[in-house]
């Protein structure tokens, strides 16, 4: 017997709208049925677009959907856990975006919640399911043995410019902005992956760009960090270090470089991955994607399995939870200048 399709919301208006909406539309194992963004118009713009019953700015009236089964919270980051735990208490399942909350204590409600209402919860760290990310993952487990020296550099020019980006809350610190909780999530989930538990972290971020204008034209103060650099102590041994700028002249792909004790794996700019044992020449393969919808539509399958088979969650709540208390950890180790241990999970 075929399994029914999951009965989903879409509570997000911006990457929620460009990403899940259209996957979850295409894949046989969701119902798209409402979505929310904070303008009316645009929900009501968004539901026409892909055919769904409901499109709406009241977030009660979308959790409370005929039929509804699930969820997936695609709002700034400090709105996540007020959302995940309303639906989570109506008993819906949630798919959150990463990362799942505004700190590790907030992060702990919206998985108490989940458990307590019996429910699937899975975190969108998709990026690990990207064919650079899931090969680079393959080859590490493959030759590196353990970790010397690891270094993940993002450089990108999105930033660079007051105008080239409007103010909104992912400039500001107070709603869980900055390139941390965009990109740098991603990276401390890929060396979680790949090496396991890291023991200390030191930290420093920048604002590279400070002002910009909010959409109606008014100045404001950016809060939220452009850049910076993470160095990680991995509790088996060897060092890491994660960089990002967003404010480059000339962006470039990301680099990844993983020396072992008993191998290497690189990823270029150019997503051409080289590996190799030690002795041997360096293999290679090349260049691989990078897709976002795939990478969302496998997360989004795994949420169906969780649901209707009763499989793993996958990226699950605890993988969340190891993340977010690193997250904590960066944050204070910038706050403070100092090596920090994230609390155990
Ligand atoms: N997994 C990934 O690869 C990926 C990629 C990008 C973003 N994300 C995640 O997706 C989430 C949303 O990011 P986004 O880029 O989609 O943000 P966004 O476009 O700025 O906003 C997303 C939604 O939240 C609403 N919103 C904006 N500011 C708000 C505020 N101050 N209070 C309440 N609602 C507000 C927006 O309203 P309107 O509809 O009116 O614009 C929109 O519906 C974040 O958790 C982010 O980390 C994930």
């Amino acid at each position: 017997m075929p399994k029914s399709p999951v009965r989903i919301a879409v509570v997000g208006g911006g990457y929620g709208a460009k990403v899940p909406l259209p996957v979850l539309c295409d894949l046989d194992e969701f119902e798209p049925v409402a979505v929310w963004s904070r303008r009316s118009e645009r929900a009501a713009q968004l539901a026409e677009e892909h055919g769904l019953p409901l499109g709406t700015d009241d977030i009660e009236r979308l959790l409370g959907h005929p039929d509804l089964e699930a969820v997936h919270v695609a709002t700034p980051v400090a709105t996540h856990a007020e959302i995940a735990i309303a639906a989570a208490q109506r008993g819906l399942h949630v798919l959150c975006e990463k990362p799942l909350a505004a700190d590790l204590a907030q992060a702990r409600e919206v998985t108490a919640a989940i458990e307590q209402a019996g429910v699937i919860g899975v975190v969108n760290y998709g990026r690990r399911f990207q064919q650079t990310r899931e090969r680079l993952l393959q080859r590490i487990a493959e030759v590196v043995g353990t970790p010397r020296m690891v270094s993940i550099s993002l450089v990108f020019d999105d930033h660079a410019e007051p105008g080239s980006r409007p103010f909104t809350w992912v400039q500001d610190a107070a709603l869980g902005g900055g390139r941390l909780q965009g990109y740098g999530v991603h990276d401390l989930d890929l060396l979680i992956e790949a090496f396991g538990e890291i023991e200390a972290v030191a930290a420093a971020t920048e604002v590279g760009v400070s002002e910009r204008e909010a959409p109606d034209g008014t100045p404001r103060t950016v809060t939220a960090e452009d850049g910076y650099v993470i160095v990680v102590r991995f509790r088996d041994g060897g060092l890491g270090q994660i960089s990002l700028t967003a404010t480059a002249r000339h962006k470039r792909g990301d680099v990844i470089e993983v020396y072992g004790s008993q191998g290497t794996v690189r990823l270029d700019a150019d997503k051409c991955l080289h590996w190799a044992r030690a002795g041997e020449e360096l293999h290679s393969e090349g260049p691989l994607t990078a897709n976002s919808k795939e990478a969302y539509a496998r997360v989004a399958r795994n949420f169906f399995a969780a649901i209707r088979d009763g499989a793993p969650a996958h990226p699950g709540l605890v993988e969340a939870l190891r993340i977010q208390a690193l997250l904590d950890a960066v944050h204070r180790a910038d706050d403070e200048r100092r090596w920090v241990e994230p609390e155990p999970i």
